[in-house]
């Protein structure tokens, strides 16, 4: 079959782990992720008991937020809407998620013991396909995660996803190039952020703390890939089905994805500083910093 593109991508490696706790097989595996690949577990899934099943309905978001979700480290529960009991519940089992993924993340990647910082989890009962959004927040284009209000320094993110569908129904993703190739790809058009415009935003409240240049390409990487239909359409790529019972680690800063269809995920974010990686080198943070040859914080 004729291929349009040269590059293969080929970034998801199977591990054969069913259960989230001490004991299952895989550890250590923190050059596999800082390289840029998805970590998949086909066989771990997260149970849902009997009761907790009425929750992968759509009309338990309250209609404003996307996602449902639990903020750490108080651990309130967003997004959410129905009566107290019931979120009791919802909230239990969300933060039985959050405690699950963090055994699992400490025992994946043991160098990160005592750095690994708990960011939000989060509950996505809603269909991916056909969500109305403007293009910047349309996340069934390919990008890597850069946030407009919340600059990260070059601090890592670090999620693990699990399909819950119980009807059968996959997350559909694609996944792209690596991190250095992206890079070099928009470098050039990639201009320099207005000065003053960081203090600004700070001040304006627009960022929650200052955009750095490093948050600035970040973005700038986002936004070009996103508004870009012919890297969309032609850009070394891949179609990866996680199917429900599948879990997937991976450094979402740094790999390329794009969520096309699927329903009823959770999601646990994770903080890592470039410095506590074992190979800093591998950040998007040292990796632009080395391609324009200056520092970015
Ligand atoms: C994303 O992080 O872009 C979306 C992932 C998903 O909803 O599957
Ligand atoms: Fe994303």
């Amino acid at each position: 079959m004729e291929m349009t593109t040269e590059t293969r991508v080929d970034i998801v490696r199977e591990f054969p782990d069913t259960t989230w706790a001490d004991d299952g097989p895989t550890r250590s595996v923190e050059a596999v992720l800082e390289d840029g690949l998805v970590l998949s577990f086909p066989q771990l899934p997260f149970v849902l008991s009997e009761a907790e099943r009425k929750f992968l309905d759509e009309r338990w978001a309250d209609g404003r937020a996307k996602n449902i979700s639990l903020r750490w480290p108080g651990g309130e529960l967003r997004g959410a809407a129905g009566e107290a009991g019931d979120l009791a519940a919802l909230k239990a089992m969300v933060t039985r998620y959050a405690e699950l993924s963090e055994a699992f993340a400490l025992r994946l990647f043991p160098h990160y013991r005592g750095t690994l910082r708990r960011g939000n989890t989060s509950f996505r009962p809603a269909q991916v396909a056909g969500r109305e959004t403007s293009w910047r927040k349309d996340d069934t284009r390919l990008h890597i995660d850069a946030f407009p209000s919340n600059p990260m320094h070059g601090t890592r993110l670090l999620r693990v996803f699990c399909n819950v569908n119980p009807h059968g129904q996959p997350r559909e993703w694609r996944v792209g190039e690596p991190f250095p190739a992206h890079a070099r790809r928009y470098l050039a058009s990639i201009t320099r952020p207005l000065p003053g415009s960081a203090w600004l935003m700070h001040a304006m409240g627009i960022t929650k703390r200052r955009r750095t240049e490093y948050d600035h390409v970040m973005l700038q990487l986002h936004d070009q890939a996103k508004a870009d239909l012919a890297f969309q359409r032609d850009a070394p790529q891949a179609r990866v089905d996680f199917a429900p019972g599948t879990t997937w680690v991976v450094y979402s800063d740094q790999v390329l994805h794009a969520a096309m269809g699927g329903q009823h995920m959770l999601e646990q974010t994770f903080y890592l500083d470039v410095e506590q990686l074992q190979r800093p080198e591998t950040s998007p943070l040292r990796t632009l910093e080395r391609l324009l040859n200056r520092p970015l914080r």
